[in-house]
Order: structure tokens, then C-alpha cells, then sequence
């Protein structure tokens, strides 16, 4: 069994103060929920904001994410922040690869496998973003697409190491658009991904790996697509940024849970 992650990225949002106080609301409203069903919750604030945020994290219920790494360790590399100077903050997942990182940041495959060897070798987790646009759909390329992503930023990587990383579907016209992928579709992608985690890194890598989606999640969205039989979990931006709405995902995901068990 794989368990669930449901993971807020805040992209460039919240001040460090509204970060520390959406993070006590947050850890209150989780109190209430059933301890045992409980997905991993993970939020990924800014990088100012990690390490009073990280503070204030004393229970295990809510996971540390960053929103991107550098893969050297130190050196003369103005403006970057290494994955040891992460995980010394406390951070347990780096989110890299996102399509907006791709798309304003130039971002390579190559650099999104250097990422994540980085983040693997500090024993910490990857969660590994690849999607496709709305033209690259149309025209029937989103398989294959996705297929090069993902085979690129596991290059080079062990079985080991990938059975414990984290893949996220993003198509990129879902992201903040309001139009979720439709759940079939988003399942079947996210099918397809294990196929590929299979041919480069075999069925046990395949069946550990989580895979979430991510695009437009919202709560009213998140139990029909909990359901499929192959998305994890859900990578959220704009729902994440609300406590009502982010706890609602993941009640709606503990929901799921519980009909597919039944
Ligand atoms: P939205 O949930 O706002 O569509 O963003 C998704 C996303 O990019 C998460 O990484």
C-alpha cells in the first residue's frame, strides 16, 4: 500500500508571520482528523519562511517541503540554496522540475537529474514535477512528453532511490486555470509514468513510487480522483493557500480512503 501525500505549494506567497499562523491553524485543524488515516501532509512555503515554520513543526503529522534546490553543496554559487542547508531546516521533500521553474527559469532535464541525485544522496526526498501544455495535448505528444521528462530526471538513479521518490502529473493548462484534468484521464497518465518508472527501474520500483496530480485540486475535486487506482496523492497550489480549503483536501482524501478500503 502506498501511502497518500497531499502536498501545499505556495509558490511566491505569505510572509514569514502569515506562514508561522497558517501553520498553527493548519496543525489545529489536523488534530481533529483521524490520526491513523491520515495522509503525509506536506507544505512547501518560501524559503524565508522555512525555518520558522520548521520551528514551530514539533508534531509529524505535517511534513516540510522545499520549493526547489541547487545540487552543488557550497561554493560560488550566488542566490542558491543546497539540499544539506534544507535538510538541516528540516526538510524532509525538495518539489523540483515544476513547470514554472521550466517554463520563467530556463530549467534543463539535466538540471532537474542533478537535482534530484542531489536530494537522493541526502537522503531526503524528490517530488519530481513533469506536465505537458495544451498544444503539446492537442497534438498528441502529452505521452511521449512525459515519458522523456521522466526518464531523463531518473537517469543515472538506483531503484532504490526511485522506489522512494515522488513523481507529480502537472498538466500545465490545469495549473491555476481552474480546469482540473478529468480523473480517467489524469489515472491514466499517471499509469502510464509507472509503466515508464517499470521499464527503467523495474515492477518494485513501479509499485513504490508515488505518483500525485496536480492541477486546479480543489476540495469538491480531490475524493474522485483519490479514488483511481493509480494517483497517490495531489500536489496543490492555489487551494493550498487557505487553511479551510487545504484541510478540506485532505479530509476529502481520508474520505477516499475509507470507500476504496470499504
Ligand atoms: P494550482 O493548484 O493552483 O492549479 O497549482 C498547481 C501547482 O502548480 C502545484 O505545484
Amino acid at each position: 500500500m502506498r501511502k497518500p501525500i497531499i502536498a501545499g505549494n505556495w509558490k511566491l506567497n505569505k510572509t514569514v508571520g502569515e506562514s508561522v499562523s497558517f501553520t498553527e491553524e493548519l496543525k489545529t485543524s489536523i488534530c481533529t482528523m483521524d490520526e491513523n488515516s491520515l495522509p503525509e501532509v506536506v507544505i512547501a512555503p518560501v524559503f524565508t519562511a522555512l525555518v520558522s515554520v520548521s520551528e514551530i513543526l514539533s508534531c509529524d503529522c505535517i511534513k516540510l517541503a522545499a520549493q526547489n534546490c541547487y545540487w552543488e553543496a557550497s561554493g560560488a554559487f550566488t542566490g542558491e540554496v543546497s539540499v544539506d542547508i534544507l535538510k538541516d531546516l528540516g526538510c524532509s521533500y525538495i518539489i523540483i522540475g515544476h513547470s514554472e521553474r521550466r517554463q520563467y527559469f530556463s530549467e534543463t532535464d539535466e538540471m532537474i537529474n542533478k537535482k534530484a541525485k542531489a536530494i537522493l544522496a541526502a537522503d531526503i526526498i524528490p517530488i519530481i514535477c513533469c506536465g505537458e501544455t495544451l498544444e503539446q495535448r492537442e497534438e498528441g505528444l502529452t505521452d511521449s512528453h512525459i515519458a522523456s521528462q521522466i526518464k531523463a530526471a531518473l537517469e543515472g538513479i538506483s531503484k532504490e532511490d526511485i522506489a522512494r521518490s515522488v513523481i507529480a502529473y502537472e498538466p500545465i493548462w490545469a495549473i491555476g486555470t481552474g480546469k482540473t484534468c478529468d480523473s480517467i484521464e489524469a489515472n491514466r497518465v499517471i499509469k502510464m509514468i509507472r509503466n515508464v518508472v517499470e521499464e527503467v527501474s523495474g515492477k518494485a520500483s513501479a509499485d513504490a513510487i508515488r505518483i500525485l496530480y496536480g492541477g486546479s485540486v480543489k476540495p469538491s475535486t480531490i475524493e474522485e480522483q483519490m479514488t483511481q487506482s493509480d494517483i497517490d496523492g495531489a500536489l496543490v497550489g492555489g487551494a493550498s493557500l487557505k487553511v479551510s480549503d487545504f484541510a478540506g483536501i485532505i479530509e476529502g482524501c481520508i474520505k477516499a480512503q475509507t470507500v476504496c478500503e470499504a
